[in-house]
């Protein structure tokens, strides 16, 4: 069972010759250090080893020896940056209001300014909002869920509200919808952070996160970053298994999938994450990717061997993955020329290069609790359509959540896949859809309401308030409400003024929910700016990013223009299933035109 990997000891084989590595810090560990980790049982945790670089070698699953002075960064594990200093109150405690008062209770300030209900999006299919939950999953983890909804799950009990482990989210007496219920707590637990694990003796909460903070597939090469495991070894190919005439990664005891209808859902992945549907749609698309390279190039190169194929498969599946990440979901989002101004795409279609030697692959903590927002594009009713385009039936997102097994049952990957082609996302209209709102977790929970947490985890990681950000992006200081005014309209100052007494107080998701969108873009304008500085820091600090002319196995001029044409569209048409009409601009909806 995949629990016991939660404190994330489960990893990496030692390798000889390699230089063992303190996470934390990313420096070679120190023997006293090592002294005290073997006193507190956490060597495993907290260390790791790197082989010896070669300069010329492939990526690393592990994401090691990306920068050559510093082999250890850009490893899964490895913290995250923050733009700003945190604010916490008493040391890892949420801040207070400005008043020093405690600050409004995050489902408070949840049902104030989002309204719950129906509204698709004008332009913007499904796909929009799934792709987002594939890159999520490249750079996050998610066994804070997996400890709130199997280990920790009594955090709403009285006698365990205190409990150092639990943080549960209270709801007001006046709430809207459970003044109705009689539920006063939703369940949540705190994030695992490197002090919980005796990994730094640093006094500032850091979380920690399983993925590599590369965009390098991880979670289709396995969301353990030791993938050795998933290779076939032979001809390049991952391990995959057949399920109704069509292929999926393994099953394996490591899955967690509580979820799954017997006898006919049995599928539970042994190396990839068992989460949200719209991940598991296109991590399976993207392994089948890998194999579908991976035969292709043999075909063409019938005298190279499996580590050949293997690498050179892996390296186009990702750079495809980022190319379609870069060129075609960020500008549906963003807008191409305010990419282009900004820095994170490139105008002409050749090499481009920014890399930096001085940069390493990091994620920011602002991006990751950030990209959050994008729960309010979730249409949570999937709608089921045939190859044909008819409309068969509808499933609940949220009800195939931790349920593997559901996809390859009968048509469903059919009926999903047409699905996410021809329905519309949510409208980030300052509104959420019923079942993130209420019903996050079905089955598992009573009730659970994501946003609301979503605000709470703003306070939990110490991210600066709202104007702070706007100070830092748009150099504007804000010491009244009405001061919001470029950013946020009237009505919806308004709104944030009946949760938050001082405009100081205001939550940076509250205030990206309120916020107009940005100009050419469909986002919230920070949200944007957040994005646009963890992206350039990706290319910049990526010594494998593939429009680079002089990195390992770089392409040449032909090979990287077919992986620019290699869009969504491509992808369904070679790997999806029953599959038969497909956008040419693949996250936009089926219009007229
Ligand atoms: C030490 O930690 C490992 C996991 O890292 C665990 O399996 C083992 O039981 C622990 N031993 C002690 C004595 O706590
Ligand atoms: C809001 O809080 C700041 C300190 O964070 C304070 O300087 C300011 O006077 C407060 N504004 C009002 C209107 O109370
Ligand atoms: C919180 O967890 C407990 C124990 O699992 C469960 O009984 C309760 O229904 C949960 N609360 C909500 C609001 O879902």
């Amino acid at each position: 069972m995949s629990l016991k990997c939660i404190a994330a000891v489960c990893l990496l084989a030692n390798l000889a010759l390699g230089l063992r590595y303190d996470y934390h810090s990313s420096k070679p560990v120190t023997r006293s250090l090592l002294t005290y980790y073997e006193s507190v049982n956490a060597t495993d945790t907290c260390t790791y080893d790197v082989a010896p670089c070669d300069p010329n070698e492939w990526r690393r699953l592990d994401g090691s020896c990306n920068n050559l002075k510093h082999p250890a960064k850009g490893t899964y594990f490895v913290p995250m940056i923050r733009l700003m200093e945190p604010h916490y109150h008493n040391g890892n405690e949420p801040r207070k209001a400005a008043d020093g008062e405690d600050l409004p209770l995050p489902r408070k300030v949840r049902t104030t300014l989002l309204k719950v209900g129906k509204s698709s999006h004008p332009e913007l299919s499904q796909q929009v909002p799934s792709f987002a939950a594939l890159l999520l999953m490249d750079t996050i983890s998610i066994h804070d869920i997996e400890k709130m909804v199997l280990v920790k799950t009594d955090c709403c009990e009285p006698e365990h509200m205190n409990d150092p482990e639990c943080t549960p989210n209270i709801i007001p007496e006046d709430d809207p919808v459970h003044r109705f219920s009689g539920i006063r707590c939703m369940n949540l637990t705190r994030p695992q952070t490197y002090q919980d694990f005796h990994c730094t003796s640093d006094k500032v909460p850091s979380p920690i996160i399983r993925a590599t903070p590369a965009f390098d597939g991880s979670s289709v090469y396995s969301q353990f970053n030791d993938g050795q495991n998933a290779r076939s070894y032979e001809g390049g190919l991952l391990i995959s298994e057949e399920e109704n005439g069509r292929r999926f990664p393994p099953n394996g005891p490591r899955g967690v999938c509580p979820l799954n209808v017997p006898p006919k859902e049995t599928r539970c992945y042994q190396n990839q994450m068992n989460s949200v549907l719209s991940h598991n749609v296109y991590m399976v698309w993207f392994f089948r990717n890998h194999n579908y390279i991976a035969k292709e190039l043999a075909k063409v190169n019938p005298h190279w061997d499996d580590e050949t194929l293997f690498q050179t498969a892996r390296d186009i599946n990702i750079a495809v993955q980022q190319n379609m990440q870069f060129y075609e979901w960020l500008p549906s989002l963003m807008g191409f020329d305010n990419l282009v101004n900004a820095g994170v795409l490139s105008k002409n279609k050749g090499f481009r290069d920014i890399y930096d030697e001085n940069s390493y692959p990091v994620m920011t903590l602002d991006y990751v609790i950030a990209l959050r927002w994008f729960h309010t594009m979730l249409e949570t009713t999937a709608h089921l359509y045939d190859k044909d385009g008819n409309r068969v039936g509808d499933m609940p997102f949220f009800d195939v959540l931790f349920r593997s097994g559901w996809l390859p049952s009968d048509n469903n990957e059919e009926y999903i896949s047409n699905g996410f082609i021809r329905q519309p996302c949510h409208n980030p209209d300052h509104s959420i859809d019923f079942d993130v709102a209420e019903r996050g977790l079905p089955f598992l929970q009573e009730a659970v309401d994501i946003p609301t947490s979503d605000v709470h985890k703003n306070r939990l990681f110490g991210l600066p308030p709202y104007v702070d950000y706007v100070k830092l992006f748009n150099d504007i200081t804000v010491n009244d409400f009405e001061d919001l005014a470029p950013l946020i309209d009237e009505q919806q100052i308004y709104n944030l003024k009946l949760v938050y007494k001082n405009v100081t107080d205001i939550d940076l998701m509250a205030g990206m929910w309120s916020e107009r969108h940005m100009e050419g873009g469909r986002i919230s304008k920070t949200l944007g700016d957040i994005m646009v500085d963890a992206l350039t820091r990706t290319i910049k600090g990526d010594r494998y990013w593939y429009e680079r002319k002089n990195r390992p196995h770089a392409y040449n001029k032909a090979q990287l223009k077919e992986v620019r044409k290699y869009t969504l569209a491509r992808l369904l048409c070679n790997v999806g299933e029953g599959v038969t009409h497909v956008t040419k601009r693949g996250f936009y909806n089926v219009g007229p035109k």
